[in-house]
């Protein structure tokens, strides 16, 4: 054979395997991508077959994640009622045509939804893949056997069912507005949620960490395939294992397991949360057909009888908050950076744990619960048996509670913030007998895929109601079997309220530890003060009576003065949870204000009054009062405003930390110093109201640690916009949160102003939400104008996938306009 001959066999040998390697390498790394680009919604309520949807012709284009029920008008007579928001169900159609290449033609195709709102139907090409009904939890359909290769296209429809109404106490939102997967696999892989990674003994010196995965082979012959498991920390390639040979019969799973030792582990912490990645690669004749990354944390936790939560040997509180899932003006749907914001917003007042009440939350959560650093309490239901709305999950509870609890674990077991289950909130059934053996059967489902962390459930107490009082009597079930709360099922007694029980704890409880699951319930719009701002509202007066009190615009005290009668003002939970090592932490109701559950108030108003945070993403005072407590970073936050009624009597309260008194002066002249004494977590003077400049000076032995001013705004002139980020990734995803503050000519906030601001785009971005924090407004969040509340408004700009300038402006009657310039890159 002549020489140039083999030469050039051997390059075409080499490219062809280099080719192989390459589309071997490219199998693996498309293996999981995002199908949420170009579907087809189409709503309608009253039609009665997939046929007649299928063939309208008003299908509109849209990409998801997408909730139908955030661009309906709020109406009072909504059928799903104040407590959802005000904003219809009903039912919603979804469409997409795909096309897949002829040469993945030997690979499995998935799709997999992270969540549908909710009684979901799915058909592919015609075949009916199956229905869920509940609709926070994820699932996958193999679509293999129905699919077209080549130049035929496949069609993908879905079916979302939320018009039986009310099926829920707070706002679901509507359609498929989680992400979506398709999956494109080898007949031999590694399963959605197939791996489950454990660090069983931890110290500085070396971790040892257990991996488990599942391993299915879904050819109908036997096969010999090698695994070998590499972890990464921060990318790096630390450990890799030698590989393992493995034999797995036709159309079976097996599981594979390997123990790694990670010397000098960097641990996840609250403050510096270390992740590592471990990649399992499934290799068959020197071939890597699969590749499956699980991204893990090391740490070591307890609850303890005495001190708490332990994170890594150290006494951490728990300094949570309740979160739904909302995303305020974007409704339902998830978007990365929308969680991220709160998530950002709450980290900077000190917060380190989330409830993702009551639900499980979207996997994106978790992720950043992971990357930022939060304790997650992952919560499954809020109701099991007996119905608390009439269409709700408990009519799928004997068919569906086992399936979607477990899902629901196995989907969240490796993530490290996730530090405990909850199985349930305020269930129905928690003070019976019946509580008691779902509950332990519902824990051992629990424990059988998870036995790492403990299992807890939001439970409120029994009360009782006389004519002279009413009592909370958390104690009396327990250690008794014949309730949730005494049965054995929960390794953490999870308290919803009863604060006055707390310190009862560890005699009610001696074996058990303790987590406060929900707290405070407190009650604000924010930048509206009563006063006299010392005495204490309950509204509604009872939760079993008609709210008829309250103010005619519906309106609350942002003062910490208003509280639910089943719930406390802010202080007080937190005085509690903070002076004894034992109880271990709490969650409050809630940290942002969310869409739906409008206490104490009914229509006009159709958001909630709870959060720290207002829907649209702005503190309310008390916010300053929790970071004064829970970060080191120097604060002294002064409220109300100061724009009163010359001669008034007002109040002025100082948020402050790291100082030993505050000095308030009016036009320079001084008020007096004051003071935290004892347990106190602000001070307050009482004076008349003269309009200038209020100054309020923080000092530490003397030495100034800060200083804080507000002034008298005179009347509404301009508009100030302010961008939470200047530059946006063109990817159609990334948001800008922009914020509108209206001021006097000088700039000063002007506090009560109300004025509507109209909003225009110009570029590539769009307007995807407008918000103002105001609860009882009614236009739709997804307008272009939107009337501010107390000096504030918000406008969200959403990049598209067009690089370049895109300019924002905002413009009322009677004030000098703005606009701010946004990079898209
Ligand atoms: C709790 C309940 C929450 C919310 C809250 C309002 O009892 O668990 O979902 O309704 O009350 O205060």
């Amino acid at each position: 054979m002549n020489k140039s001959y083999i030469g050039i066999v051997a390059i075409l040998s080499f490219i062809l395997i280099a080719c192989q390697k390459k589309e071997e390498a490219s199998k693996v790394s498309d293996r999981k991508q995002l199908f949420t680009e170009n579907w087809k919604f189409y709503k309608n309520d009253t039609i009665k077959s997939l046929n007649e949807a299928l063939n309208a012709n008003a299908w509109q284009a849209i990409d998801l994640p997408h909730d139908w029920s955030v661009y309906q008008e709020f109406d009072e007579n909504s059928s799903a009622g104040i407590g959802g928001g005000a904003l219809s169900g009903g039912v919603g159609y979804y469409k997409k045509s795909f096309n897949i290449p002829v040469e993945d033609s030997t690979r499995l195709h998935k799709i997999q939804f992270d969540g549908v709102y909710q009684n979901s139907e799915v058909w592919i090409n015609g075949s009916y893949l199956g229905k869920r009904p509940n609709g926070y939890i994820g699932f996958e359909y193999d679509l293999t056997p129905y699919l077209n290769f080549g130049s035929k296209d496949n069609t993908i429809v879905v079916k979302a069912d939320n018009s039986d109404q009310p099926n829920s106490r707070w706002y679901s939102g509507s359609g498929i507005y989680r992400n979506v997967w398709l999956k494109k696999l080898s007949k031999i892989h590694i399963p959605n949620w197939g791996t489950f990674i454990t660090t069983p003994n931890i110290s500085e010196k070396k971790a040892l960490v257990n991996i488990t995965a599942e391993i299915k082979n879904e050819f109908a012959k036997d096969k010999e395939i090698e695994v070998q498991v590499t972890i990464f920390q921060d990318d790096q390639e630390i450990v890799k294992s030698e590989t393992s040979a493995l034999s797995i019969t036709a159309n079976s799973a097996i599981n594979f397991n390997k123990e790694v030792t990670i010397l000098n582990p960097k641990l996840w912490l609250v403050d510096s949360p270390s992740l590592y990645k471990a990649q399992i690669d499934i290799i068959q004749n020197k071939n890597r057909i699969d590749r499956f990354e699980t991204s893990f944390g090391i740490r070591d936790f307890e609850f303890d009888l005495e001190k708490g939560f332990i994170l890594n040997g150290k006494s951490q509180k728990i300094r949570g908050v309740c979160m739904h899932h909302d995303l305020g003006p974007l409704g339902a749907a998830i978007n990365i950076r929308a969680i991220e914001r709160q998530l950002e917003i709450l980290k900077e007042m000190g917060v380190n744990g989330i409830r993702t009440a009551h639900n499980p939350p979207a996997p994106e959560l978790l992720d950043l619960c992971d990357q930022m650093g939060f304790i997650v309490m992952d919560e499954a239901f809020d109701i099991w048996t007996t119905a608390k709305t009439k269409h709700d999950y408990s009519q799928y509870w004997d068919k569906w509670h086992e399936q979607d609890l477990s899902d629901l674990i196995k989907r969240d077991r490796n993530h490290p913030s996730v530090f405990m289950w909850s199985i349930g909130n305020e269930i129905q059934e928690q003070w019976s007998n019946k509580g008691a053996k779902i509950g332990v059967e519902l824990s051992n489902i629990v424990k059988g895929l998870d036995s790492t962390r403990p299992v807890t459930a939001g439970m409120n107490p029994p009360v009782h109601v006389s004519d002279k009082e009413v009592t909370i009597q958390f104690e009396e079930t327990a250690d008794k079997p014949n309730s949730l709360a005494g049965s054995g099922a929960l390794d953490l007694i999870g308290y919803n309220y009863a604060h006055q029980t707390w310190e009862k704890h560890q005699l009610n409880f001696p074996n058990t530890p303790f987590i406060a699951t929900e707290t405070t319930s407190g009650l604000q719009t924010r930048g509206y003060y009563e006063f006299p701002s010392d005495t204490t509202k309950i509204w509604p007066v009872r939760w079993d009576k008609v709210f008829t009190g309250g103010n005619p615009d519906q309106t609350i005290s942002a003062f910490d003065q208003v509280r639910t009668p089943w719930g406390s003002l802010h202080e007080t939970s937190w005085k509690i949870i903070k002076k004894n090592d034992f109880l271990s932490g709490f969650f409050i109701w809630t940290g942002f204000d969310y869409i739906g559950e409008p206490t104490p108030y009914e229509w006009p108003s159709r958001s909630s009054y709870f959060g720290i945070v207002d829907l649209a993403g702005f503190p309310k005072d008390v916010y300053y009062m929790y970071k004064s407590e829970w970060t080191d970073e120097d604060v002294l936050h002064l409220l109300p405003h100061w724009n009163w009624e010359q001669g008034q009597t007002v109040d002025v309260w100082a948020y402050y930390n790291n100082a030993d008194e505050v000095e308030l002066f009016l036009n320079g002249e001084s008020k007096g110093s004051k003071s935290k004494k004892g347990e106190e977590l602000h001070v307050m003077w009482r004076f008349p109201f003269q309009p200038g400049t209020l100054k309020a000076v923080s000092r530490k032995n003397g030495r100034v640690v800060k200083e804080t001013e507000i002034k008298t705004a005179s009347k509404p002139a301009k508009i100030e916009l302010s961008a939470d980020r200047k530059e946006l990734q063109a990817n159609g995803l990334d948001l800008s949160f922009v914020t509108v503050n209206i001021t006097d000519a000088k700039g000063i906030l002007a506090p009560r102003a109300n004025n509507q601001i109209d909003f225009e785009i110009e570029g590539p971005g769009k307007i995807v939400g407008v918000a103002s924090g105001d609860p009882t407004n009614h236009e739709s969040f997804k307008g272009k104008s939107h009337r501010a509340l107390n000096g504030k408004c918000l406008v969200i700009v959403q990049s598209t996938k067009q690089t370049g300038e895109i300019i924002i402006s905002a413009n009322s009657t009677g004030l000098e306009s703005k606009s701010t310039v946004l990079t898209s890159n």
